[in-house]
């Protein structure tokens, strides 16, 4: 009789939402984190010391050089997450360790989030709930927290991936000339949408509402600095549910204490958590959420169901779904 392969061992690093950590745990030897503190970083690296494959948040786990070495039989780092500068992808290249995301699948709803924030900085709601809720409601009046039209108003998209097409279609819905940039045309998104394609400069100087899509890279770092904020219009919203590190944080808190833009609606920060110090808190036009992009009940459970998919793939020497860096498919670690 032919002995059976041992189950492979994985440290999946949050419990997940269903179904991915209950597919694990039906083939793996897993590790299966319960609660809802953040792991520190020694336990960390101790914890994945002997496994083969690792899911684990984009936003939570840094996989980089030090994290590789603590693993040394690691074959596959499986994210939950379209994002992946949370992993070193050349170091991992290099060592024939697969790298998978989630990407496909949470386009419409991080869309949904961003039209949610625009919309929410467009017309304050978060200072009429405020308002509302600390008694100062006395009665109507005509300039109470009065916002800017949505409809009809100048969208520029910075990056027009996935989430920027979807973003591109909902603004369609309310009429908005819609301005993008990206590093290649997009003829379809311009034919469903009317969208334009422009410069940086042109959207900047146009845009009543400028919304980034771009994931985060060396190249990206800071795409939004003084430079740019200088250049947007006075009352402009930017917009960010894509990384925070693209945005220059502290030429934001200039541009804001100055009035070169008119505010600004975070889902993301640099870094994260925000700290409770930071000069971009307590302002009421500025919208700031903790990276929730993402978090739909439906969203998340594809999310988890496909990073599972993916880590379970490799680990059985089949191609898995999604693939960061395909180069190392030929030459991956086997055990
Ligand atoms: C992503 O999928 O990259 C989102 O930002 C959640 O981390």
């Amino acid at each position: 009789m032919v002995p059976s392969r041992p189950r492979p061992k994985v440290f999946v690093s949050w419990r997940f939402p269903s179904p991915g950590p209950e597919m694990i745990a039906a083939e793996c030897e897993a590790v299966i984190r319960e609660g809802d503190t953040l792991l520190p970083r020694e336990e960390f690296l101790r914890a994945i010391a002997d496994v083969e494959g690792v899911m684990v948040s984009n936003t939570t786990e840094r996989l980089d050089r030090e994290a590789m070495d603590a693993a040394p039989r690691l074959r596959v780092i499986s994210n939950f997450g379209v994002g992946y500068d949370n992993v070193d992808v050349p170091e991992a290249t290099r060592r024939g360790i697969l790298v998978c995301n989630t990407p496909g699948i949470l386009a419409e709803t991080c869309a949904d989030h961003t039209f949610a924030l625009l919309m929410a900085a467009a017309r304050r709601i978060v200072e009429g709930h405020q308002y509302v809720h600390a008694g100062r409601w006395k009665h109507w009046l005509p300039s109470l927290l009065v916002g800017k039209d949505v409809h009809h108003a100048t969208l520029g998209i910075i990056g027009m991936g996935a989430i920027g097409r979807e973003v591109a279609k909902r603004a369609r819905g309310f009429d908005m000339r819609i301005l993008y940039v990206s590093r290649t045309p997009k003829p379809d998104v311009e034919h469903a949408t009317g969208a334009q394609r422009v410069s940086r400069e042109e959207l900047l100087s146009q845009s009543d509402y400028v919304s980034l899509h771009l994931p985060l890279t060396a190249e990206t770092r800071h795409f939004i600095g003084e430079r740019e904020l200088r250049l947007m219009k006075r009352d402009a919203i930017l917009v960010n549910t894509a990384r925070g590190g693209i945005v220059d944080q502290a030429a934001l808190v200039r541009a804001l204490d100055e009035g070169w833009i008119g505010g600004a609606a975070l889902d993301v920060t640099d870094p994260e958590p925000i700290p409770m110090d930071s000069p971009l808190l307590n302002r009421p036009n500025v919208i700031i959420v903790p990276h929730i992009a993402s978090a739909s009940v439906a969203t998340r459970a594809k999310m988890s169901e496909l990073a599972a998919r993916n880590l379970l793939a490799a680990l059985r020497g089949e191609r898995p779904p999604h693939l960061v860096n395909p180069e190392v498919w030929g030459r991956r670690k086997t055990t």
